[in-house]
This record gives C-alpha cells, sequence and structure tokens, in this order.
C-alpha cells in the first residue's frame, strides 16, 4: 500500500470512477444514486474534483495499492465553520478489514486538523453496521441524544475532534 494521498488537479476521472464504483458496490450508503452520478458530465466531475485538491475547504484523498486505486474519503467545510463532514467515505471490498479505510480517514483527519477544521462529523445510515463500528473504532462518537432527526431518523451522525 503507498499512503493515501491528496487528489490532483486533472484528476476528474479518477474522481469519477471512484464513486461510481462506491454507488455500485454500496447503494444504500450514500446520498446520491448510480444513475444520477452517471449522468453527470465529465465537467462536472473535473470541477467538482479540482475543487477538492486544493485550499483548505475541500479535500478528497484516494488510497493506492501500488497505482491502482482502492479507496476515496471527502472531507467538506460546512459554510464558514470549523466543522466539516466526511463524505464519499469507500474501499473496495478485496481492501476491506486490512486497515486502508483507517489509514485513508486518519490521513484525512490529519489534513483535516492541519487546516483550521476542530470537528469532523460523519452522517451514516442506521443499517450501515460495518461502517458505524468502523467510525467508532477511529475515535468517532454518535451523538448524544442520538440521531439528528430524531429516533426515526434513518441516520447516525458521529463526530470526532480534530483540533490541533
Ligand atoms: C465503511 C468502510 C470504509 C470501512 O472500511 P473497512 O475496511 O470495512 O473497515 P474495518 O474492517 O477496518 O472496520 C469495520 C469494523 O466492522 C466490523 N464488521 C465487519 N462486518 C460487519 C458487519 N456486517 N456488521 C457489523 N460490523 C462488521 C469489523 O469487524 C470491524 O470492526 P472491528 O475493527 O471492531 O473488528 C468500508 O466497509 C466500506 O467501504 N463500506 C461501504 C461504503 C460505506 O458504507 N461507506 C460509509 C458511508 S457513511
Amino acid at each position: 500500500m503507498s499512503p493515501a494521498r491528496r487528489i490532483r488537479r486533472g484528476e476528474g476521472q479518477l474522481f469519477r470512477r471512484m464513486r461510481l464504483a462506491a454507488l455500485r458496490d454500496s447503494p444504500s450508503a450514500f446520498g446520491t444514486t448510480f444513475e444520477s452520478a452517471l449522468s453527470r458530465t465529465p465537467e462536472s466531475w473535473s470541477e467538482q474534483a479540482d475543487g477538492t485538491s486544493q485550499g483548505s475547504d475541500r479535500a478528497t484523498f484516494i488510497a493506492f495499492s501500488d497505482e491502482f486505486p482502492v479507496g476515496i474519503a471527502s472531507l467538506y467545510r460546512q459554510e464558514a465553520t470549523d466543522v466539516g463532514e466526511l463524505l464519499h467515505v469507500w474501499v473496495s471490498p478485496e481492501w476491506r478489514g486490512r486497515g486502508v479505510a483507517a489509514d485513508l480517514v486518519e490521513t484525512l483527519l490529519g489534513w483535516a486538523g492541519e487546516n483550521g477544521f476542530t470537528t469532523v462529523v460523519a452522517v451514516v445510515a442506521k443499517g450501515n453496521a460495518r461502517a458505524l463500528r468502523f467510525y467508532r473504532r477511529v475515535g468517532f462518537e454518535p451523538v448524544e441524544g442520538g440521531a439528528p432527526g430524531g429516533p426515526d431518523d434513518p441516520v447516525v451522525l458521529t463526530i470526532r475532534n480534530v483540533a490541533r
């Protein structure tokens, strides 16, 4: 495994490939559908990828095995705050349970701490037991009082402090 690295300007195709793989593999884990992602233009992928390749408000990191991309995670700042939301977190099935996800998320959280974030939140579908367990293991805690929209809300908000 090589260390996870931030996506680079001009890597819109890589971003698209990883997002489509994630949405195809884990349709219930994300707020977007594979079909809607498939209908996006190359320009829209490029713009999004370029936007996360620089600056301190959003970042996408990719994990590689040799040259082969095997995982993705992004962090987006909640506007004008020091809170970031983890998005796009996905590791290809054959690389799960091998520490790739933890490396990826820790690298991204390290970046967050260096870029003025104090808190990172992850919104997880309630039935996604594996992701919830993973987030707990890397230091996230479910928010006091349960899910944000009440007991029937289908998501759980987890929080980790990353302040430096
Ligand atoms: C979420 C994800 C990135 C975590 O990566 P991972 O490599 O699977 O994570 P790990 O194996 O290190 O940790 C998962 C934990 O869940 C446990 N687990 C495995 N299968 C499980 C299951 N079906 N139910 C509950 N827990 C499970 C593992 O034993 C491990 O816990 P442990 O470390 O206490 O033993 C990866 O599973 C993934 O890409 N899932 C699909 C996309 C997704 O759900 N993304 C998150 C969106 S919020």
